[in-house]
């Protein structure tokens, strides 16, 4: 655990966001589901908009990285050779006296539910256990039939449906090595010690590329990637003093990678610096071990060189729910504004992020303001997520619009009707300009697209 020089702001951010809709505690109304979260009507936009940012670099403007979204449930084998029955175990120790759960190798993270609370095995009272291994993968039964042979589980990362479709995106798209295959998708993982709202849960989205490289240039690839996957962290508005590389070395380096960098970002408070992305080189374990499992040949032909061989993978693993969360930890600020007794709550959102592009607003109900305001409204939401506020002083519906990050807010005046013109507010300078009705979507979609 890394202290921070940023303020802790994730109480403020919990409680924003249950307000406003970003992220609600699933089965809320049943008392919740350990570390599961829903994502409302702002929150499914903004990470919507986060996913849509990574596949368009990751994928869409790229000939060399090719889509694939396999399914969740995959053969059991799959978990098998992967490594995953055997060793994707956390140590679990067990306190006697308070029945609380804690990873052994994370002791200094947890609290004692027991007051005061410290660490667990501080307090004389504490008795805990010998650890002992616990797998985090979530099992389920395939079949009407609940039996050792019927064992399925849900996958704990993205990656293994795209080792196991190697050959077929590499065939059916006619690629050459290198290149690589991305998606996004749900994964699953039985915590012992979840939480931090949506940093640590239980059900959550990555979003993973594995680049395919002929071995001996994968440090090439892995550099680029590497030096890659941090500018567009930058690209989505993190501050670049919150970002930084942390290398695993030693014990912390997984058996089969050759090297390893996580990209951390710094949540404020005592959470600090924590890993948002990791980026490996995976060497050839995983076709490897697949190629031996299956007794299938994983092996590329490379026709130029006339030799096949099985690639080395590169692979970025990023979480969308842990970047959605940071975020809104980069972009939460509170700021007093000039000649006003109340300040503001802005979350100062990427354009192209934020969950609403533009907040349409009468002024007044008179003078039929109401209906332009509304049938712009209607039709700046074909090409973006517009709100329509009539309600309340335009001071008061600024303030709403700031809360949950809409960049521009468009307001129809007295002057509207004969000057067919309006005033666009920008949510970080307050600046305003006078911009022609007709013109105000492409000023709007100019600016979100950045
Ligand atoms: N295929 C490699 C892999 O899964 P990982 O470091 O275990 O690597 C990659 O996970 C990313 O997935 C992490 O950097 C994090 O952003 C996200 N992630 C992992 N476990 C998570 C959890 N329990 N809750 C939310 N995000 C998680």
């Amino acid at each position: 655990m890394s202290a921070s020089a940023h303020p802790d702001v994730m109480d403020k951010l919990v409680s924003l966001c249950k307000r406003r809709g970003f992220v609600f505690q699933s089965s809320e109304i049943y008392g919740g589901t350990g570390s599961v979260w829903d994502y409302g009507p702002l929150g499914v936009e903004l990470k919507k908009n986060l996913k849509e940012r990574w596949w368009t670099s990751m994928v869409r403007l790229r000939d060399d990285v090719e889509g694939l979204d396999a399914a969740i449930l995959m053969h059991p084998k799959v978990w098998e050779a992967s490594g995953h029955v055997a060793g994707f175990t956390d140590p679990l120790v067990d306190c006697k006296v308070c029945k609380g759960r804690f990873r052994a190798d994370k002791l200094e993270d947890a609290r004692c539910p027991q007051k005061p609370s410290r660490q667990p095995g501080q307090a004389e009272a504490c008795q805990l256990t010998e650890p002992r291994l616990f797998n985090l993968m979530f099992k389920t039964f395939m079949g009407p039939v609940e039996e050792s042979a019927s064992t399925i589980y849900l996958r704990p990362e993205t990656a293994q449906g795209i080792f196991v479709n190697f050959l077929n995106v590499q065939q059916s798209c006619r690629q050459k090595v290198p290149f690589g295959i991305a998606q996004i998708g749900k994964a699953f993982r039985n915590e012992i010690t979840p939480g931090n709202f949506i940093f640590r849960t239980r059900e959550f989205e990555q979003m993973e590329m594995q680049f395919f490289v002929e071995p001996g240039t994968d440090m090439e690839h892995f550099e680029t990637w590497k030096a890659d996957r941090l500018a567009w962290h930058h690209s989505i508005g993190l501050s670049p003093a919150r970002l930084q590389y942390h290398q695993h070395a030693g014990s912390e380096l997984a058996h089969y990678a050759r090297a390893a960098f996580d990209i951390n970002f710094d949540f404020g408070g005592t959470l600090g610096f924590q890993e948002i992305e990791g980026i490996h080189n995976r060497g050839d374990f995983d076709l490897s071990q697949h190629q031996q499992a299956s007794g299938k040949k994983l092996e590329y032909f490379d026709q130029q060189a006339n030799k096949r061989y099985l690639p080395y993978v590169i692979e970025t693993s990023v979480g969308a729910d842990r970047t959605t969360l940071a975020v809104l930890v980069n972009g939460y600020r509170e700021e007093s504004v000039a000649g006003e007794d109340e300040g503001r709550v802005v979350l100062g959102l990427h354009p192209a992020l934020a969950p609403i592009k533009a907040a349409v607003f009468p002024l007044t109900k008179k003078d039929g303001q109401p209906e332009m305001a509304t049938k712009l409204a209607d039709e700046l939401r074909r090409a973006f997520n517009t709100d329509y506020d009539a309600t309340g002083s335009i001071g008061k519906r600024y303030r709403r619009q700031d809360e949950v990050g809409t960049p521009f807010c468009v307001t129809i005046d007295s002057e509207s009707a004969s000057d067919q013109s309006v005033t666009i507010r920008e949510r970080d300078s307050l600046a305003q300009v006078r911009v022609a009705m007709n013109q105000v979507r492409g000023w709007v979609q100019e600016r979100i697209a950045l």
